[in-house]
């Protein structure tokens, strides 16, 4: 599609396609909110979404779940403004949150090297939660670093730097409501 060149949201910059467009992106959304649905017949559910690139997957998807939830986030963060993960995973939570005895479902946008969910995980599964899954929008599958399983999966990205739908370039581009990839 070359409709992005002319989209104002991008200031000028190229953009080499797009990957995922809207419209696809709110159908697997709809589905993976029904699967949540099914999935948690009963518990107390906390959606916990990994700032900042889940917060308009979550938006989205805690809309499409027809139970009970609670949503809360933390920060882990491996990328500076560079394209290329520096190995470094730093995370922010509240440590009042209560995370005993709910069913977690961590949200995380993108699955690259898998070293921020791997850290993260290894932390909240010493809470004690009921059960503890990994719900992302992308995965590009070269997660070496990823110890644990992907229970929700969006859809599967090319190896290619990816914006837009809350992924970022040195925090541009989150806004698009297409994911793209960068020149
Ligand atoms: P990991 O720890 O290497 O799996 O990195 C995951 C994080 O890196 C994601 O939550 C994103 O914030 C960022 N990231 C990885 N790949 C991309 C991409 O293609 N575009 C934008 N951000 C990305
Ligand atoms: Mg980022």
């Amino acid at each position: 599609m070359n409709a992005t060149t002319a989209d104002p949201r991008l200031d000028g910059r190229p953009v080499k396609r797009i990957a995922f467009d809207a419209e696809r992106i709110a159908a697997r959304v709809r589905e993976l909110g029904a699967e949540i649905t099914r999935r948690y017949p009963d518990g107390e559910l906390l959606v916990l979404g990994l700032l900042k690139g889940s917060f308009i997957f979550l938006g989205d998807l805690v809309r499409q779940v027809r139970r009970p939830l609670q949503v809360d986030f933390v920060v882990a963060s491996s990328y500076g403004d560079a394209r290329s993960s520096s190995g470094h995973v730093r995370l922010v939570y509240d440590p009042e949150t209560t995370l005993e005895g709910k069913h977690i479902l961590l949200v995380e946008d993108i699955i690259d090297s898998g070293r921020t969910l791997t850290r993260l995980m290894d932390v909240l599964s010493e809470r004690r939660p009921r059960s503890l899954d990994i719900c992302a929008l992308l995965h590009k599958h070269v997660a070496e670093h990823l110890r644990y399983p992907v229970t929700l999966l969006g859809f599967d990205a090319p190896d290619e730097f990816l914006v837009g739908y809350g992924l970022d370039h040195a925090e541009n581009f989150r806004h698009l409501p297409y994911i793209a990839s960068l020149q």
